[in-house]
């Protein structure tokens, strides 16, 4: 199974906390975490494609958003929405909407960390991380 973690992070006065999260993620399945930017995209089959960002007035960084509209939906199994916010989780609510209106499979839940302003990677949001990432790993039956 492939699995790609893709994130904006701003770090606008925080230490980049979905950047943090989603190399959680990603050292997890052993990938490589990747900040998406303006030309990023699918070029190949991804199983499992999460797709994350920091909370920015209850919506996804523009550049999420972007990502999400020019995926070759043909190259995604399922997406893992997610993201880190001081709050709500209307922004990973925007990225499953969003997925799932272009016909991508998207997981019945994403994950939602919460980060506030300044915020560091603590223990017991690592131990959720891994909580979520271990559900879900078992969800489709990876090792
Ligand atoms: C400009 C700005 C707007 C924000 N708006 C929201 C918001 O609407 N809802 C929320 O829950 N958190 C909000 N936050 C908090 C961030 O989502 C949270 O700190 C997140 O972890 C930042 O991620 P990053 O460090 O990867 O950029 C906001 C933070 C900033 C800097």
């Amino acid at each position: 199974m492939t699995v790609a973690v893709y994130y904006v992070s701003r770090g606008e006065k925080t230490s980049q906390n979905t950047k943090s999260a989603a190399e959680i993620v990603a050292k997890e399945f052993g990938v490589q975490a990747i900040a998406i930017d303006e030309t990023t995209n699918i070029d190949s089959k991804v199983d499992l494609l999460w797709v994350g960002s920091g909370t920015y007035n209850n919506t996804p960084d523009e550049k999420v958003t972007k990502f999400v509209d020019r995926i070759n939906t043909a190259f995604v199994g399922q997406l893992v929405p997610f993201a880190t916010a001081g709050g709500s989780g209307g922004c990973m609510k925007k990225i499953h909407k969003q997925a799932q209106s272009r016909g991508i499979q998207v997981v019945k839940k994403g994950m939602l960390i919460r980060m506030f302003r300044h915020t560091q990677m603590t223990d017991n949001r690592e131990v959720k991380i891994k909580k979520y990432v271990a559900k879900l790993k078992t969800a489709n039956g990876i090792n």
